[in-house]
Parts: structure tokens; C-alpha cells; sequence
């Protein structure tokens, strides 16, 4: 039987047509038409002017806090509860992350976040990260942010496809940044892509991305620049794969659904909270798992499915909590550290059928102490 993955790539079968397209033209550069064709239908889809095709999420995190002005000696704020992605993007700036704990939807809290503001006078910018396809409260991030003069960068690596207020995630913040990493609803095999509404920022960040090359024939710099664009090839397959897209999303849920139904009826066991003011992606399913209550706890599930060749994963790990980012400033209590203890991600991969999915929930329900297989165990 073979692997169940957490989220592996799910092509459309349209990608070999691209990609010969791309080949076929002698475009095998981090430039040329496939690549200005996918910035354009990401910015359509997500409903921002503008758009960047980067080699990944991390070097659209990184340029957007250069745009901003974020450099040395700054503070930025940042969601503890994260992959590093997002607070590595800071440090390549030499500014330092202030961390701030998450409130009831997994986010980062709007309060912690004045209390962040009114204690660390140096932070220039906020660095809110949608989690797991769950978007922050932007609503209530703004509150605070905009009377200070503080941008939000969206890292919305995790929550291309879902929706706040109604709206695409990606253009709630000054600048957003997406992921298409392999383990992402649609991926390039890896890249990203910078969105804004200020043309300047991205026309900023789009020669940054280039070395910093200056519009005259040899090459002249006069700031520091990287070599951060995306392949023609890669942005061919980002084409194929965004014509899915709403499949896909529509397939996740789908089976965080189904993971809902199956589970509902085991004690102990709860589900990442839908916020009211959106519609999340469901990236990944991710349960919490109440050892008193539950029977089993997170870890004797991950090995029991692991056991079965099922791959699962412990939610992120808060950045807090992380060895590299001792000592940096934390705001907050130990939501975030608590979820990381008690927190699962299943399988969520929108290749994932019905059956595989059934057994996954029979083995997680099978580590349960006082059930059969776990007594043969
Ligand atoms: C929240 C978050 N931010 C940033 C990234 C970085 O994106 P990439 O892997 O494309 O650099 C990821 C995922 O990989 C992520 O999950």
C-alpha cells in the first residue's frame, strides 16, 4: 500500500501542455511570458493589481519588508504560532522579531498585539501569517495598526483560495505573500508570488529580485539586490495548476468535512476553530487531541498512523519555543505552546480518497487505550 502523504502535490494533467508551450518557445529563463501570464492570473484570482513571481514564499516575505523600509536595529511583530518562514524573513533584514501569542482562531491576538505595540516602541511593521488557511481578523489587526502607522504584511503562504469577508486572503495586508511549495493547495514545486496595491512596492521588489540591476545597458547597482525570480518553467506549471485551484480548495474542505463526520462522536478530540469573519482554504486539518478526555494523545496517534506508513505532523512548533529565537521578546500567554502539545495535522492532500481517509480515522481511533488494537498493540 502506498504512502499517505500530509499534503503532497496534486497535478491537473494540463501541466505537460505548459511546460511544452515553455520549452517550445526557448523561454527556459526566470523570465518570459509564462511567467507575466501567471503573475496576471494570480492577481485576477486574488484581486490585487499587482503581482511578483518569486522563487519562493520566504523571498516574497523577505523583499516585502524591504519595500517597507524594515532594516536594522527595527523591531517587526510576528505571529509566534508559524513556520520559521516567517520570522527567518525578519532576521535576513537585521531587524528582530517581536513575538506575540494567538487567540482563540490560532492567530495572532489583536490585543497581545497593541500590548506588543505599546511595549516595543521600535517595531515598524506587523508580520500576521493566516494559519493552516485560517486569515487573521484583519478587521481588528487594522484597529491597531493603522492609527500608529504600522503596515501589515500578509503571510498568506498557507491561505491562497480562502476568503475574509468575502474576500480572496492575499490583499489584506499593504503587500501579501503566497507559497507555491510543494506541500501547498497548488505548487510550483517551489516558488511564491508578491501581491500589493502599490504599484511602487512591487516595481521595488521586482528589480530587487533582479540584483538590483539599474535601467541602463551595463550593469549598474545602487542597492543590494538578490536572485529571487521564478523559473519560466516553474511559473508554466503555476498556470496549470491555478486553472484548479477552486477544485482544490473545494476538495479540501471537502475532507475536513468528512474528518469532522468521522470524528464527531470521539471524545477528546476538536477541530481547529472556524473564525466567523472568513472561510478558510483547509490547507491542512489540523485536531487537538485532550489526553484525559481522549484516551491517546497526540503523539501515540502521529505513531500509530506512522506505523501504517501515514504521515501526520505536530502543529508548528510557536517560534518562542524555538532554540534559534531564544531570548526575543514573547507577548503572551501559552496558547500557541499549548496547541503545539496537544496539536495534529492529518493528511490532507486533495488526492486524498474516501477510503484512504477512512483509515486514517480507524487507526487514530485505534490508539485509543482499551480499544482491540491497541490492546494486540
Ligand atoms: C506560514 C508560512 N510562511 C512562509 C512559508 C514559506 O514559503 P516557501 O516554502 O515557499 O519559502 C511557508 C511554507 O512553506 C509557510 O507555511
Amino acid at each position: 500500500m502506498a504512502r499517505i502523504l500530509l499534503s503532497p502535490p496534486h497535478l491537473s494533467g494540463r501541466e505537460l501542455d505548459r511546460l511544452r508551450e515553455a520549452v517550445e518557445s526557448n523561454w527556459i529563463a526566470p523570465l518570459g511570458p509564462q511567467v507575466d501570464a501567471f503573475e496576471k492570473e494570480l492577481a485576477e484570482f486574488v484581486d490585487v493589481p499587482n503581482a511578483l513571481a518569486l522563487a519562493s514564499g520566504s523571498a516574497a516575505l523577505h523583499l516585502a519588508l524591504i519595500v517597507l523600509g524594515v532594516g536594522a536595529g527595527d523591531e517587526v511583530a510576528c505571529a509566534s504560532f508559524t513556520f520559521s518562514s516567517s520570522a527567518n524573513a525578519i532576521v535576513y533584514t537585521g531587524a528582530r522579531p517581536v513575538f506575540v501569542d494567538s487567540d482563540e482562531t490560532w492567530t495572532i491576538d489583536p490585543e497581545l498585539l497593541e500590548r506588543a505595540l505599546d511595549e516595543h516602541p521600535g517595531i515598524r511593521a506587523l508580520l500576521a501569517v493566516d494559519l493552516y488557511g485560517q486569515c487573521c481578523d484583519y478587521d481588528a489587526l487594522a484597529a491597531v495598526c493603522e492609527p500608529r502607522g504600522i503596515p501589515i504584511l500578509q503571510d498568506a503562504a498557507e491561505s491562497l483560495g480562502s476568503a475574509y469577508r468575502g474576500a480572496p486572503a492575499g490583499g489584506q495586508g499593504a503587500l501579501g505573500a503566497f507559497s507555491f511549495n510543494g506541500n501547498k493547495v497548488i505548487t510550483t514545486s517551489g516558488g511564491g508570488m508578491l501581491v500589493s496595491r502599490n504599484a511602487d512596492w512591487i516595481a521595488h521588489a521586482r528589480k530587487l529580485s533582479t540584483q538590483a540591476r539599474e535601467p541602463v545597458p551595463h550593469y549598474e547597482h545602487t542597492e543590494i539586490g538578490f536572485n529571487y525570480r521564478l523559473s519560466n518553467l516553474l511559473a508554466a506549471v503555476g498556470r496549470a495548476q491555478l486553472e484548479v485551484l477552486p477544485e482544490r480548495v473545494a476538495t479540501r474542505q471537502e475532507i475536513n468535512e468528512r474528518y469532522r463526520e468521522l470524528l464527531a462522536a470521539a471524545p477528546g478530540i476538536s477541530f481547529m476553530p472556524d473564525a466567523e469573519y472568513g472561510r478558510g482554504n483547509c490547507w491542512l486539518t489540523c485536531i487537538v487531541v485532550d489526553p484525559e478526555e481522549a484516551g491517546t494523545d497526540r503523539e501515540r496517534i502521529r505513531l500509530a498512523l506512522e506505523a501504517e506508513d501515514i504521515e501526520s505532523r505536530p502543529l508548528w512548533k510557536p517560534m518562542h519555543l524555538q532554540p534559534v529565537f531564544r531570548g526575543a521578546p514573547m507577548v503572551g500567554g501559552d496558547v500557541s505552546g499549548g496547541l503545539f502539545e496537544r496539536g495534529l495535522c492529518l493528511p490532507s492532500g486533495s488526492a486524498l480518497t474516501e477510503s484512504d481517509q477512512e483509515r486514517v480515522v480507524e487507526i487514530l481511533l485505534s490508539s485509543r487505550t482499551g480499544t482491540k488494537s491497541s490492546q494486540s498493540a
